[in-house]
């Protein structure tokens, strides 16, 4: 039977209306890092979307990186988060919320002066953005071996607060220069314990939140998010190929929700010679795919089964309801960049849905 990007599929017990993903996406519009109203009718607009992965959400003060990004791990935030999940439910999508910690990718402000954490005391090229704008990078504090359980733990408890605020499940970000990503790819990680060094060894503390996350919710409620082609965040590998394929197999089998992966590099420089097949071929569960994908890419990926499903990043911060314009082909809204990052309803909730 041929699939194409409007067929269902099941994910998480749950059977999806389609196969487009909403990505997730940094939008910085959670003053005091709470969820709000605003949020809740942007993510319900997109409720077309089959899947919508929330844009990243901190699992504890230490992770925190950026101004007003929501985080999921105190009472206030789960209770900010129920609006999301209700209006989206009640539009009938499904919803995962990111955990994300940045590691080394966030600033002294952020923290009352202490230093952001680390693999290792490697400090990135470039700036951090804070409060007060762009401020440079500092070397972070290398994380101690006896500090890792309580990292680990924190992933599991967000994960608790996630379901009861109402998700459907959780994405584990692994991608894009954050923490764990960090200590995955050897340009970030030069420990000597055992979470640095040999390819088990960067994988562990993915696999260790995995199965902290998985043993408390579910692992079919658990995705995880890589981007082995991505330098974005200064990040770097000595063998990305080797690197990702082990990491998938090694979440392979686990009975996960999903493995997402951005197949591009967000820095803009050349295309990378970097294989996704060897991914989708290891992992045997459901794969995403992600990273400027059109509609004719991605129909293709699915009917091709390259990917089961794609994730959409910019197309639907501009277009609200992104599978309806694709199933008619109708024109898309063109997104405003100046509005990404912060900033009210004007350039989030305000994008038109196409005349009735
Ligand atoms: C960003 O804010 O630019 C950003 C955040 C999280 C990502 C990627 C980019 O995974």
């Amino acid at each position: 039977m041929s699939k194409d990007l409007f067929s269902n599929i099941e994910l998480a017990g749950h059977t999806l209306s389609n196969r487009m993903t909403m990505a997730p996406m940094t939008r910085n519009r959670a003053p005091d890092n709470i969820a709000t109203a605003m949020m809740a009718e942007y993510y319900a607009q997109r409720a077309g979307a089959g899947l919508i992965i929330t844009e990243g959400a901190q699992i504890s003060e230490q992770a925190v990186g950026y101004p007003a990004t929501p985080g999921i791990y105190t009472q206030a935030q789960l209770e900010g988060w129920k609006q999301v999940t209700d209006t989206v439910h009640a539009k009938g999508s499904r919803i995962f919320v990111q955990l994300w910690h940045c590691g080394r990718i966030s600033h002294p402000d952020f923290h009352n002066g202490d230093l952001p954490v680390a693999p290792s005391a490697i400090k990135p090229a470039g700036d951090a953005f804070t409060y007060e704008g762009l401020k440079p990078f500092v070397t972070p504090r290398a994380l101690e071996t006896s500090e890792i359980p309580g990292i680990v733990d924190e992933y599991r408890h967000a994960a608790a607060l996630a379901i009861e605020a109402g998700f459907d499940g959780v994405e584990i970000h692994a991608a894009n220069g954050y923490l764990i990503d960090q200590f995955v790819r050897d340009g970030s990680n030069q420990r000597t314990d055992n979470y640095g060094g040999s390819l088990e060894n960067r994988t562990r503390l993915l696999l260790e939140i995995v199965a902290a996350v998985g043993g408390e919710i579910g692992h079919d409620k658990v995705g995880v998010r890589i981007s082995p082609a991505n330098a974005f965040n200064d990040m770097s590998d000595s063998d990305p190929q080797a690197t990702f394929n082990h990491v998938t197999a090694a979440l392979s089998g686990l009975g996960l929700a999903y493995l997402h992966v951005v197949e591009v590099s967000m820095t803009g420089e050349a295309d990378s010679d970097f294989d996704t097949g060897q991914l989708r071929e290891r992992f045997d569960g459901i794969y995403i795919a992600n990273g400027a994908y059109d509609q004719a890419r991605a129909q293709e990926a699915i009917a091709s089964s390259a990917a089961d499903m794609v994730a959409f990043g910019v197309p639907f911060i501009a277009n609200p309801d992104l599978p309806e314009r694709f199933r008619l082909n109708a024109e898309l809204n063109k997104a405003d960049q100046a509005t990404f990052y912060g900033g009210d309803e004007h350039g989030y909730t305000d994008y038109p849905p196409l005349e009735a």
